[in-house]
């Protein structure tokens, strides 16, 4: 998905029709900073992308093992995603950073994000706690939004880890933020999530007193769901 370095010097000096308007606008003598600053992001995404793909493998084979050894799954599914340029950017401008990769790297602890949706409430502790003791992981920020919950009713365990990615000449021990969350939970965050687009203040208002209220009926359901099953359990 990410563009070669071969193919992008070779695009930056001989560009096509379509392009050679903008490559027009990008002065001869910064032309070889534009470049090297375009390198160094396309090494960026790459180092991020693998730390995704890092972090989703120990989550996967954590629970292929659950599955094999109790015939339970606590992981129901995975989500990912690469932060864009664009978000990067602006949230680089909005804090008061400077546009390099450094920075980037250095402040933003969100480029790779990765969400966690569990059946149960115990099974994101469970997940978080068997991920973060692995010896190459090294927790960053751990907090707690559902045992604190945001005002407006958000609930999720967030960590911000580190993981190790091995490249041809070193390693790099790469910021990974991971969400995790029943489905409930996520269900509802979504729901809010589209809540920040309204522009309608009374309306939003309104609306967002409901969604806490629904907030708080899920976390009590939650709760239930994970009793029920436990009690099962013992009978089985
Ligand atoms: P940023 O929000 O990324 O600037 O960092 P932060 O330090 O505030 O981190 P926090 O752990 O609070 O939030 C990180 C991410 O969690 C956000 O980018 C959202 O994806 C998600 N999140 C946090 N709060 C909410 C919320 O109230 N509603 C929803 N839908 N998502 C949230
Ligand atoms: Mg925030």
């Amino acid at each position: 998905m990410t563009i070669s370095k071969a193919k992008l010097r070779k695009t930056i000096s001989n560009p096509p029709v379509e392009l050679q308007p903008v490559t027009r606008l990008i002065p001869a003598n910064t032309q070889e900073q534009v470049m090297e600053q375009l390198y160094e992001f396309i090494g960026m995404e790459h180092l991020y992308e693998s730390a995704i793909r890092e972090v989703k493998t120990k989550l996967e084979i954590l629970d292929g093992e659950f599955k094999s050894k109790y015939d339970y799954n606590p992981i129901h599914h995975i989500e990912d995603r690469l932060k864009s340029p664009q978000s990067i950017l602006e949230k680089l401008q909005r804090k008061g950073y400077p546009f390099t990769c450094d920075a980037a790297r250095a402040a933003l602890n969100d480029i790779a994000g990765v969400r966690v949706i569990c059946n149960y409430i115990d099974d994101i502790y469970t997940v978080a706690d068997l991920l973060t003791m692995q010896d190459d992981v090294e927790l960053i920020v751990r907090k707690d939004y559902i045992e604190k919950p945001k005002p407006n009713g958000y609930r999720s365990l967030h960590l911000v880890i580190k993981t190790p990615v091995y490249l041809s000449d070193r390693k790099e021990m790469v910021n990974v933020e991971v969400q995790i969350r029943t489905i409930a939970m996520d269900f509802w965050a979504s729901l809010e999530h589209e809540l920040k687009y309204k522009t309608d203040t009374e309306v939003s208002a309104e609306l967002a007193q409901q969604l806490k209220q629904c907030a708080e009926t899920i976390a009590d359901t939650d709760k239930q769901m994970q009793q029920i099953y436990k009690t099962l359990k013992e009978i089985n």
